[in-house]
Formats: structure tokens, C-alpha cells, sequence
């Protein structure tokens, strides 16, 4: 019984220091730091409750129970609340009430599966953080893709500019939020610097546009009908395409193809999708999408995700598809 007892203590001992370790590994990695004891006492709560549900979820994994992995981000001192509400109003979805909507022939035919980064159409993974500004980046990402496949120019464009930028159009600032139509409505009216001339400082400025240094124009933009077929054909025939997501699953996320139980479409989040496959997984064949996410490479599968593709559009992954015209 007292060996029992004392087994039990150090087991507890070295549970805890292994949370201990890895919350240590955690601050260093993200440059967390917390204002006072009581605030870090805090975080550290919540990391160790998040450390729990990502072990229970990848036991599940591990049974096949689950499609894709949890593991521990720069989101894992919050709550998912506290998640949500940093997500919340990134973008500014207006309802597509007067739209005329690509609609791709039905018999257009598209490849069985595409990745856009394969074919040198998508630029580094980038890093919005912490600004509320994952819109200006779908949009960048769309356009580049664009200029790369069309132009076969692979130059970095400025998420800065449409921040600082294109108030006029709709989008907000950091906490306000913006959506990628917006963005492309400027660009047609003012076009786009570089990333270099125009860099990303991580929080909106005043408006420092010179026309002189502008090296994308674009002719307009579309949205695609908004349905899997229909985003599977854009991107298929068109290249990486923008679109809004509800961003539920992705706090925790590691790898692997998101299946997203209960996640609902309430879009918060802009990405942009990048292409589109199936993958062997327990039970036979999973169909998923591949998107490019906009927090760091360190993030998820090296800045990207997969999620179920055909799967009753989880998340509301077709409802905003767009992409520029150039
Ligand atoms: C695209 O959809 C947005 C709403 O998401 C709408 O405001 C915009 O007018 C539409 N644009 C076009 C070109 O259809």
C-alpha cells in the first residue's frame, strides 16, 4: 500500500513535470509572456486542460475513432472561447444578395486531384499574427497564385497595403475585420505592391500606397457558386481560390484531415484553398481539400490543413469561394 501510495506520488510528480516542460518549450516557441504570476498561473491552467482534451483526441486517433491529429499551438493557452472571440468578426461576410456567381458548365472537366503548390502557384506560408487580418492574406494568396500561373510571376504580395488601404471598400482593422471580395475590388481600382515594398508590420497604419511601385493589376474578380462541385471545379480549372471557413477546429490542430463534428457555418476565418484529393484512412478513402492557413509555418501540417471534402460542405467551406481576374 505505501509503495502503491509512493509509485502513485512520483507518477504525479512526473506528470506534472512533464506539463511543466512543455509549457516551458510552449512560451519559448510563440514568445509567450504573461503579465503578472496570477495571469501565467492562469494560462497554465488552461494549457494543461488543452494538453488532456489533445491526448484524449489522439487516444481516439490512435483507435480510429478520429481523422486527423491535436497538438499544441500558440492558441493552446486559451480557451476555445476565448479562440473564438479572437476569430470573431475576421471577416466581415456580407450575404451574396445581388451576385452573379461563376457557374462552371457541368461538363467542364477538372483533374480527379490538384495541388496548387506542387505546380509552384502558391508562395510561402505568411503569418498573420495577431492581427484580425486573415482576409488580406486569403486575398494575397489568390492573387499571387494567379500571377503565378498566368504570368508565371512568383512575386510576394502586400497584405499591408489592403490593411492600411482598403477602408473604403468595407474592410475594417485588426479587431474589425475584412473579406476578400473587398480586398479584390480594390486591387481592381488601385492595384498592388509587393510584400517587399509594402511589408506587413502586423497592425493597420495610415494608407502609404505609391501607384509608382504598384506590380499587379487586376481586371475584376468572381465568386464561385457556392457548393463543393462547384469550388472543386474553380479550383481545378482556375488555381488557389479564397474562401471562408468557420475556424472551430482549428485551434488545436496538428494534422491529418479535420472532420469537424459539429462545426457549424458561421465563417470567421478567410484562407485559401489550395487543392483538393483523397487519402487513405481507416475506413477506405477520405476526399479532402487542402488549404493554406496564414499562422506561421510552424502551424499544422507546415502552415496548411486538410478537411473533409464532400462532407456536406463542413464548416462552410464553400460558402464564400472567390478569386481574382487579372
Ligand atoms: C461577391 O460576393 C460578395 C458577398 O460575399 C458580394 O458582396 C459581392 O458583390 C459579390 N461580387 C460579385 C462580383 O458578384
Amino acid at each position: 500500500m505505501k509503495l502503491l501510495a509512493i509509485f502513485a506520488t512520483v507518477l504525479i510528480a512526473v506528470t506534472a513535470s512533464t506539463n511543466e516542460d512543455q509549457w516551458i518549450a510552449f512560451k519559448q516557441t510563440h514568445g509567450k509572456t504573461y503579465k503578472n504570476l496570477l495571469e501565467e498561473k492562469t494560462r497554465f491552467g488552461i494549457f494543461q486542460r488543452n494538453l488532456i482534451k489533445i491526448k484524449e483526441h489522439n487516444a481516439r486517433y490512435d483507435k480510429g475513432e478520429e481523422t486527423y491529429l491535436l497538438g499544441v499551438t500558440r492558441f493552446a493557452d486559451l480557451t476555445h472561447e476565448e479562440f473564438k472571440d479572437i476569430l470573431k468578426g475576421q471577416i466581415k461576410n456580407k450575404p451574396r444578395l445581388n451576385a452573379t456567381p461563376t457557374v462552371f458548365p457541368e461538363d467542364l472537366e477538372v483533374p480527379d486531384s490538384i495541388d496548387w503548390t506542387e505546380k509552384g502557384a502558391v508562395l510561402e506560408v505568411k503569418d498573420q499574427n495577431p492581427c484580425g487580418s486573415c482576409w488580406a492574406f486569403s486575398a494575397t494568396g489568390a492573387l499571387e497564385g494567379q500571377n503565378a500561373i498566368l504570368n508565371n510571376v512568383k512575386i510576394s504580395l502586400s497584405e499591408q497595403q489592403l490593411l492600411d488601404c482598403s477602408a473604403a471598400y468595407g474592410n475594417g482593422n485588426c479587431k474589425e475585420g475584412g473579406d476578400m471580395s473587398a480586398a479584390f475590388e480594390y486591387v481592381r481600382d488601385y492595384g498592388i505592391q509587393s510584400e517587399k515594398s509594402y511589408p506587413y508590420i502586423r497592425k493597420q497604419t495610415e494608407c502609404q500606397y505609391d501607384a509608382s511601385k504598384t506590380i499587379l493589376k487586376i481586371k475584376g474578380y468572381k465568386n464561385v457558386t457556392t457548393s463543393e462541385e462547384g469550388l472543386r471545379k474553380a479550383v481545378g480549372a482556375i488555381g488557389p481560390i479564397s474562401i471562408a471557413m468557420n475556424s472551430d477546429p482549428l485551434q488545436l490542430y496538428y494534422s491529418g484531415i479535420i472532420s469537424g463534428k459539429g462545426c457549424s457555418h458561421d465563417l470567421d476565418h478567410g484562407v485559401l484553398v489550395v487543392g483538393y484529393g483523397k487519402a487513405s484512412q481507416w475506413s477506405g478513402e477520405t476526399k479532402f481539400w487542402r488549404v493554406k492557413n496564414s499562422w506561421g509555418k510552424i502551424w499544422g501540417e507546415n502552415g496548411y490543413f486538410r478537411i473533409k471534402r464532400d462532407a456536406n460542405n463542413l464548416c462552410g467551406i464553400a460558402d464564400d469561394p472567390t478569386y481574382p481576374v487579372l
